[in-house]
């Protein structure tokens, strides 16, 4: 089980730091995927602090489809090229989003959110999915942040077979 006792006495890197451990532990403990995303979410969602979503889509049949979150309920699927987790996925590239209502095509799941960072889960030249946190603050995540949740999902990618999922 993870320890939260100090967690608030973190700087934001020491958290991201935090996390990276948090997940190793879990993707070495487990081998079932679909505990091992769960816990992914939730790890994010306890450690990471001034978000009110993250989780999951996976690519099905051309569209994402959501999988394991922490947050309220969300939109069950969204097209290829839609929104920040369509464009993510669509383009490959991880999106920064300073502000999601400057966004075109922002899918509001959740109006408590105003900024966003999704990262593409890409192994082997094919597109898995997404990573997709959202904040209630504007201007929330750095490029350190997207670049500490590339690393996230490539320790994923090492340890998950996601054509078992
Ligand atoms: N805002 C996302 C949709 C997913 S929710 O934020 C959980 C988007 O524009 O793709």
């Amino acid at each position: 089980m993870i320890k939260l006792n100090g967690i608030e006495r973190m700087s934001d890197k020491q958290r991201l730091e935090y996390l990276l451990i948090s997940l190793e532990g879990q993707l070495s403990s487990e081998n079932n995927p679909l505990a091992n995303i769960s816990n992914a979410s939730a790890l994010i969602y306890a450690i990471i602090d001034r978000l009110n979503w993250a989780g999951f889509y996976f690519m099905r049949e051309n569209e994402l489809v959501l999988g394991p979150f922490q947050g309220l309920p969300a939109c069950n699927r969204i097209k290829l090229n839609a929104g920040v987790c369509g464009t993510a996925a669509a383009t490959r590239k991880t999106q920064v989003v300073p502000n999601v209502h400057d966004f075109p095509g922002h899918i509001a799941c959740d109006s408590a959110s105003n900024s966003e960072l999704v990262v593409p889960i890409v192994k082997d030249n094919t597109v898995y999915g997404v990573l997709d946190l959202d904040s209630p603050e504007l201007e929330r995540f750095t490029e350190l942040e997207a670049k500490y949740f590339e690393r996230f999902v490539k320790k994923l990618n090492q340890y998950i077979d996601w054509d078992e999922l």
